[in-house]
């Protein structure tokens, strides 16, 4: 019943409302970043800014950040999402190039506007912003933070494109993909809210544990609607993943649980995953074998313990609406 479970955007809407002081005041400062640039990164900085993401890893960290005892700082909140979405933002320029992707936001990709050397220094100089956003007077944690987070990114996607082609890709390299380029971010965006609440080692950690799981739940969902699996047609373009030789948990999954003829029988397909016809031959095996369940069933299983953590921390009106994010989510993979 759709009334009774509202979709994944909804309850990111209302939940992003509570907390739509800090991301106001947040676009503010990265709408100051980009106007104070010099020539040359100015305007199209400017431009790049003015296709608004989501915002789940910034709602995250201003969730957390209000669900202590503390009183909010707002600056201090508003830069940090700033420093989070700016990161994210310069990953995002740099992504684009590696997969040449063409559209982003529903509109044209950096690099296809400016050419790759101008769109990388904007990714560069987007990056080097992000952490000047949260040098902090009262901690070096949080930049701390923010630069291993950019590391890990960094590391995952270099895996990444060094696994580009292995049909054999190990779950574990998986998993380390996934959790490098994906979840250190919403990790990080967690781990910074938490520091801001004021919260001990113990509970930042604990709050970090949160945003990964959140982060691999919400990657596994996104390879999920590369096969169309739970997409609406608003959905991004199908099969560019097999297309590209990128390996995901439902190949992972299918090749642990078939026998070596159809495993060697898809790879052969694989090669050929440009084709439409071949890429709805190969869903359709994946589909047969229950290799979409079980990659939905490991999405969910990250909810559960996002969740099970999520139940230790102090119940706010706070920690309420991120476990209302955190159901929208598992209901998305649903
Ligand atoms: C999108 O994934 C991309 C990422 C989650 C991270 C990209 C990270 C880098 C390029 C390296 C780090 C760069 C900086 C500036 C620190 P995707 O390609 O699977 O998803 P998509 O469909 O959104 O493109
Ligand atoms: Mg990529
Ligand atoms: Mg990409």
């Amino acid at each position: 019943n759709p009334a009774e479970h509202p979709s994944f955007q909804a309850v990111l809407s209302t939940v992003r409302g509570q907390v739509q002081n800090y991301l106001d005041k947040s676009d503010e400062v990265i709408a100051e970043v980009a106007r104070t640039a010099p020539a040359g990164v100015s305007e199209r900085m400017t431009k790049l800014i003015a296709r608004k993401g989501k915002k789940i890893r910034s709602t995250i960290l201003a969730l957390i950040a209000t669900s202590g005892e503390t009183p909010a700082d707002e600056s201090r909140i508003a830069h940090a999402c700033a420093g989070i979405e700016l990161l994210h933002l310069a990953s995002l320029v740099h992504d684009d190039i590696i997969d040449e992707t063409t559209m982003r936001r529903g509109e044209r990709t950096a690099h296809v506007e400016w050419g790759n050397k101008v769109a990388v220094l904007i990714g560069d100089y987007i990056l080097s912003q992000a952490m000047r956003c949260v040098i902090d007077e009262e901690s070096r944690e949080i930049p701390l933070i923010l630069s291993s987070a950019a590391n890990s990114l960094i590391v995952g996607e270099i895996s990444e494109l060094d696994h580009t082609g292995n049909m054999n890709l190990p779950l574990a390299d998986y998993n380390a993909i996934i959790k490098g380029k994906t979840a250190a971010l919403v990790e990080a965006s967690a781990k910074i809210g938490a520091t801001i609440a004021g919260f001990d080692a113990e509970r930042i950690e604990a709050c970090g544990k949160i945003g990964t799981h959140f982060g691999l739940a919400f990657q596994i969902i996104d390879d999920l609607l590369d096969y169309g699996i739970g997409a609406t047609n608003l959905d991004k373009a199908k099969f560019t993943d097999i297309s590209n030789g990128l390996v995901t948990l439902p190949l992972i999954y299918y090749f642990e649980s078939v026998s070596t003829e159809e495993k060697a029988s898809l790879q052969a397909l694989l090669k050929r995953a440009a084709d439409p016809g071949v890429a709805e031959e190969i869903c359709k095996r994946l589909e047969e074998a229950k290799a979409f369940d079980k990659a939905k069933e490991t999405a969910l299983q990250h909810i559960a313990d996002a969740m099970e953590i999520a139940d230790t921390l102090p119940m706010t009106e706070h920690t309420s609406s991120l476990k209302s994010f955190l159901y929208a989510m598992a209901e998305r993979g649903n």
